[in-house]
Order: C-alpha cells, then sequence, then structure tokens
C-alpha cells in the first residue's frame, strides 16, 4: 500500500493489497466494506474505481468518515449497522447483489488505544468494550451473571484453561468498574510477573469482549447475509485475528463449497439437500516478515477468499 495512506493511518489495515488483489475490483462494481473501521480497505476499493457500501457498528467511526464520503464524489455510502444486517442493508438502497463483500474481524486501534473505550487492559478506562456503544457494558455483565456464566465465557472465547479460577476471583472482587482493577485480579488469580512474554490478562479481556459484542453470531450471521448479497462470481474475503473466527469461516467455506469431510456430522441432512454456493480460491494468506515487521498486529492474521457460485444461498434470511 501507499506510504502516505500507511504513514497518516489511525489503524494500519493489515495485508492491504493481499485483501484488494482478492477483490479483483473493475471499475464500477458495488463492494461492501463491511467493518469499515479507518477506512483503510475502503480508500483502496475506491481507488479502483468501485462503488462502496462500508459498514460499522461504532458511531465513531461513521462519524470520522464521513469526510471520506464527502471527497469520493457519491461513491462511498456509510451505513452505521451490523455486517449481520448487511443483505437487508443493501436492499433497503437497492443495491443489491454486490460484486466483493471484505470483512477484517475485531477491533481497531482506536478503540484500543483509547482507554474510555474500556477495550484495553494497558491503559486505564471504565469496564466497557461495547462497539456499537450500547447495550450491556462489560460492567454490567461482570457484575450481574453469575459465577459459572462468567467461567463459561472466558473458557469458550478466550480458551483461557484455569476460567474457573478467574471467574471466580471476579465475582469476589466484584463491583468492578474500571479495566485496570479488572486487569490486577486476573494477574493476581494467574499469577503474573512482569518478564512473562504474554500478560496473564489478554484470553480474559478477549472472552469478554467477544461475548459482549457477539462476534462469533455476528460472524455467523454476517457470512450468511454475506452470501445471500453476492452475485454469482462475487469474491468474499475475510481476514479474522485468532482461531476461533478463522474455524468458523474454514468450515463455512468447507461446508459451502462441498468440501467438508465425508464423515462429517451435518453432511447427509444440510449439505445433500444444496448445491456448493462458494468455491474457495487458492490458499489462506498470512502477512510477510516485513508486514509483521511494520505493523505487529498482522502476525495473527489469516485471509480466506472464496468465489460466489450461481447456486441459491443455502439461508434465506429476513428479506
Ligand atoms: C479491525 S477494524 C477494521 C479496520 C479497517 N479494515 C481499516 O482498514 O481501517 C474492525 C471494525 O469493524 C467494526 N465491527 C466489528 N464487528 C462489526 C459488526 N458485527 N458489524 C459492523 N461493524 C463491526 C468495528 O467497530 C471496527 O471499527
Amino acid at each position: 500500500m501507499s506510504d502516505a495512506i500507511q504513514a497518516d493511518a489511525p489503524h494500519i489495515p493489515v495485508l492491504f493489497d493481499e485483501v484488494l488483489d482478492a477483490l479483483a475490483i473493475e471499475a464500477g462494481e458495488r463492494h461492501v466494506d463491511a467493518t469499515f473501521g479507518a477506512g483503510g480497505y475502503t480508500s483502496g476499493m475506491l481507488a479502483r474505481g468501485a462503488r462502496v457500501f462500508a459498514f460499522d457498528r461504532d458511531p465513531d467511526a461513521i462519524a470520522a468518515g464521513r469526510a471520506l464520503v464527502d471527497s469520493s464524489a457519491g461513491a462511498l455510502t456509510l451505513i452505521p449497522a451490523t455486517f449481520s444486517a448487511l443483505d437487508s442493508e443493501l436492499a433497503m438502497r437497492d443495491a443489491m447483489p454486490v460484486q466483493g463483500v471484505t470483512m477484517d474481524i475485531g477491533v481497531s486501534s482506536m478503540q484500543l488505544d483509547q482507554a474510555e473505550r474500556g477495550f484495553s487492559f494497558q491503559s486505564d478506562g471504565p469496564l466497557d468494550m461495547r462497539m456499537s456503544q450500547e447495550g450491556m457494558s462489560a460492567a454490567d455483565f461482570l457484575n450481574t451473571a453469575d459465577e459459572a456464566e462468567i467461567a463459561h465465557v472466558i473458557k469458550e472465547y478466550g480458551e483461557e484453561p484455569r476460567a474457573r479460577r478467574v471467574a471466580q476471583a471476579i465475582v469476589y472482587n466484584r463491583p468492578i468498574a474500571r479495566t485496570g482493577e479488572l486487569a490486577r485480579i486476573v494477574r493476581k488469580a494467574l499469577g503474573y510477573k512482569p518478564h512473562d512474554k504474554k500478560d496473564p490478562a489478554t484470553r480474559t479481556f478477549q472472552a469478554i469482549r467477544i461475548h459482549i459484542n457477539r462476534e462469533l453470531g455476528e460472524l455467523e450471521d454476517g457470512l450468511a447475509a454475506a452470501e445471500r448479497a453476492l452475485a454469482p462470481g462475487g469474491r468474499l474475503a475475510i481476514v479474522t485475528f485468532h482461531s476461533l473466527e478463522d474455524r468458523m469461516v474454514k468450515r463455512f467455506l468447507r461446508e459451502r463449497s462441498g468440501s467438508l469431510p465425508s464423515g462429517s456430522r451435518h453432511l447427509p441432512e444440510v449439505a445433500a439437500k444444496h448445491a456448493p454456493s462458494f468455491e474457495e480460491v487458492g490458499r489462506p494468506v498470512k502477512a510477510s516478515e516485513d508486514e509483521i515487521a511494520r505493523n505487529p498486529r498482522a502476525r495473527s492474521a489469516t485471509l480466506r477468499t472464496a468465489r460466489r457460485t450461481g447456486a441459491a444461498a443455502w439461508s434465506e434470511g429476513s428479506l
């Protein structure tokens, strides 16, 4: 990507060239950036002549994107909504079908860097973590849920082997109002030495964030919505940052392309009824050492790409 975009960007987009190459954009095509963030991918799509519909559930991202809308001469529409609703939002705007859908899953650097959004265990702020800035906050959840539910969330979404111990410490110490307090409670429960490579609070913060924002449910619903929105031949490009998400994308693409192993539990009832709606394109792509040196966040990124076939979508949605 150009140095000018990268130097000024509040969020450095990962696998920028790889994502844009995967989309194979032709001027005038309609494309969806399902996770606008700081608009890195959207800018690249606009530069290639796409008509872009960009979604973000965070009102701050939408507000910051207005300048790009103004300079786009009508080529960019920003939609303040979750990507699970992308097909119905596009239909309302007479923008179906589209030639590409891109998702860059997770939080942006702006969200992480602002202590008052409550995503980071590295700076102290209110225990919030809501991307959309509405609904139940992390503090609401941790201060009211029972210990078993907290342990379940931390185990499932953080893959934390000592989730029960963490949940016990949280319940013992509540009410908890600040990220700094939560980080201290988790570190004490798990035992933390300052030179440890990974902060033990990492998994717990990830788990609570995923739960509060219903991130895995959004991904599952977003993939199905993208399937309904894409035209035959259209491209789906998904960037994930941890194994729970990547496994979900991999499974969706294997299932929809008819390449689940024959012993698979769901194969007889579901796959037998449907023609493949996607073809996987190439192998999963990881960031180069160069990119990782410039942007350490890229280390855990995986890009998967697929092409929509002409077969009907497997799910109907709410249109
Ligand atoms: C990793 S950032 C995207 C960065 C972007 N690709 C760029 O180049 O600047 C993810 C963004 O997606 C948004 N987001 C996450 N889940 C979402 C969802 N289910 N629906 C809509 N937006 C979502 C977040 O609010 C965040 O702004």
